[in-house]
């Protein structure tokens, strides 16, 4: 299997180049975010909880992520590969990955992470918050905790993959098929 985990501060264009990405290399998106929104809008109970923390920007207890990656990865257990996004969001999560894949004997094959300044970070993210009806992108304060928790608790998950020579970055700014040639050239050096 090709796995991938796709990597940056919210708004680098994890999602974007993921829809490309599956597209060509013809793998399963698995976006936590995604799912969570999902589960947010469905009016569970476990919804309201989702809704709570998300909306603020904080980031949702390791065990509600790991039972829901645990079943998405099971159900799709025979495809090509996994591209992960936003997810692992913590050292912890990254072990608990490790493990997770371990059991259907495949492993990650790299991090690709989208390096974008913050400046263009928050703008990407406000232009967004006009359409796109997330409560989290549409606030600057909430937009501003979710980049602090980013450099707080999920930058360290690149000394993770660093240490297992698995760390990649490329230039996530300009036009979208630009930085897209940028991930190609970089995914087709490792893929076999
Ligand atoms: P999540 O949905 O993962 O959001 P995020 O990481 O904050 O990032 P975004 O999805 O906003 O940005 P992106 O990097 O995907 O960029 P995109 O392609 O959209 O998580 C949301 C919340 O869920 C978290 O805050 C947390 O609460 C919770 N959560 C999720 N996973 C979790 C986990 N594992 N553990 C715990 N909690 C978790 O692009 C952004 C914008 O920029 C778009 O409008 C796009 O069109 C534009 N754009 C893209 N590329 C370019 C370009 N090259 N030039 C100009 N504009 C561009
Ligand atoms: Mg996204």
């Amino acid at each position: 299997m090709f796995n991938i985990v796709i990597f940056g501060a919210p708004g680098s264009g994890k999602g974007t180049q993921s829809d490309l990405i599956i597209d060509k290399y013809k793998l399963i998106h698995l976006s936590t975010g995604d799912l969570l929104r999902k589960e947010k809008n469905s009016g569970t109970e476990l919804g309201k909880q989702i809704k709570e923390i998300i909306d603020k920007g904080n980031l949702v207890p390791n065990e509600m992520i790991q039972k829901m990656v645990r079943k998405f990865i099971t159900d799709n257990k025979n495809c090509n590969g996994f591209i992960f996004d936003g997810f692992p969001r913590t050292t912890a999560q990254a072990q608990w990955l490790d493990q997770m894949l371990d059991e259907i004997n495949t492993k990650i094959t790299l991090m690709l992470t989208l390096d974008v300044d913050e400046e263009e970070l928050k703008k990407r993210i406000m232009l967004r918050g006009k359409v796109s009806g997330r409560a989290d992108d549409a606030n600057e304060q909430i937009v501003e905790n979710r980049i602090k928790v980013y450099k707080k608790q999920t930058a360290p998950v690149m000394d993770y993959y660093k240490q297992q020579n698995k760390f990649y970055i490329v230039n996530g700014t300009g036009e979208l098929n630009d930085v897209f040639d940028r991930v190609c050239l970089t995914l087709n050096k490792l893929k076999n």
